[in-house]
């Protein structure tokens, strides 16, 4: 590359002075559009200066006359949305969750909420919309272990099913194999004889069998009929509906090792209107009573 500032022969423009192998570099001037183009960013950029936030100090940087800040603007809008929360906070707090029920716009707003907290909280167990998983019971059902009025689950949330709050609701079924309370012998006929409580035992043999054990070890809890009490919290053996499971095996399993499904406390967890608000979500999903 040499430098040598000369006329280009064909164009008759000065060249550059920059040369590579024989290719050398026009000197014309910046088209003019471009240069004010140019130009006009550099005094939109004094004038973005002037207004908005640009230079950083030490500790600080220039505000402009402006004064923009997007994070006052979301300070501010935290600010707002947490006062229309508290004042609903208060009103669902205060509320009980019938009288939430009775208002349709505080209806409204705690089925929002509800639904949010049960996101958050409930889903992992219970599932999305509340759907439910092996032993983790439906809550969009009729179908209910402890109550399906407002009140009842209100309780069951507050205290929670076989939790660590003093008054948590409690009832545990034996574990009948492991703790060498019934024979495995005897233990396969009992699982004949709840098949045979929702018509699907071929074992009449078995049943029969086991009908003085089913009134000696279970009628307490699940009821001489099969079909639950609710102060236990047991389900109803005869409908087809299973909270861990229906075939034989699984029902050996259940009464050989029990289950004792554990649903935390929640009061202490969440707050008083995010309770209410998840009372009156659950309540609506379906199975309300
Ligand atoms: C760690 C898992 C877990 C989480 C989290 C959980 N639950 Fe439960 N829940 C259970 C289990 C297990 C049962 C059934 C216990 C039993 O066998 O009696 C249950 C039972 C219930 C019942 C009683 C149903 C009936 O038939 O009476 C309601 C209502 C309920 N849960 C609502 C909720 C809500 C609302 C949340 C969120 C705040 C929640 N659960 C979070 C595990 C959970
Ligand atoms: C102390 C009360 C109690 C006694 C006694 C009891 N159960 Fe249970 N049983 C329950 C509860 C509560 C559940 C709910 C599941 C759990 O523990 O999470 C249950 C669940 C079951 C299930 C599972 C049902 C399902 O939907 O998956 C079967 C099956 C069952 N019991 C059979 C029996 C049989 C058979 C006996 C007698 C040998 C018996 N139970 C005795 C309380 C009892």
């Amino acid at each position: 590359m040499s430098k040598n500032r000369e006329k280009d022969d064909v164009s008759g423009v000065e060249t550059t002075g920059h040369e590579w192998d024989g290719i050398r570099e026009l000197d014309n001037p910046l088209p003019r559009w471009w240069l004010y183009i140019f130009y006009a960013t550099v005094v939109w950029s004094i004038g973005y200066w002037v207004v908005m936030p640009a230079w950083p100090l030490v500790n600080d940087y220039t505000r402009g006359v402006l004064g923009h800040s997007q994070r006052l603007d979301v300070d501010a809008a935290i600010a707002s949305l947490k006062e229309g929360r508290s004042a609903l906070g208060e009103k669902l707090a205060k509320a009980t969750p019938q009288e939430i029920e009775a208002d349709p716009e505080l209806q409204q707003a705690a089925l929002a909420w509800g639904r949010s907290a049960f996101g958050d909280n409930c889903a992992t167990c219970h599932g999305g919309g509340g759907g439910g998983n092996v032993g983790y019971p439906n809550l969009n059902d009729d179908i209910w272990l402890w109550g399906g009025t407002l009140d009842d689950i209100r309780h069951t949330l507050k205290v929670g099913i076989r939790s660590t709050h003093p008054e948590t609701r409690l009832s545990a079924m034996p574990a009948y194999g492991r703790d060498e309370l019934l024979e495995p012998g005897q233990i396969r006929d009992l699982a004949e004889y709840v098949l045979n409580l929702s018509g699907k035992s071929t074992d009449a043999e078995a049943v029969a069998r086991a009908a003085p054990l089913f009134v000696d070890n279970c009628a307490a809890c699940h009821g001489e009929d099969g079909k639950g009490l609710r102060e236990f919290g047991s389900p109803n053996l005869t409908d087809a509906d299973w909270l861990y499971g229906g075939d034989k095996d699984t029902i050996i399993e259940t009464i050989t090792n029990a289950r004792n499904g554990v649903m935390p406390t929640w009061e202490g967890r969440l707050d008083a209107p995010t309770i209410n608000a998840l009372a009156v979500y659950v309540h609506s999903l379906g199975g309300g009573e």
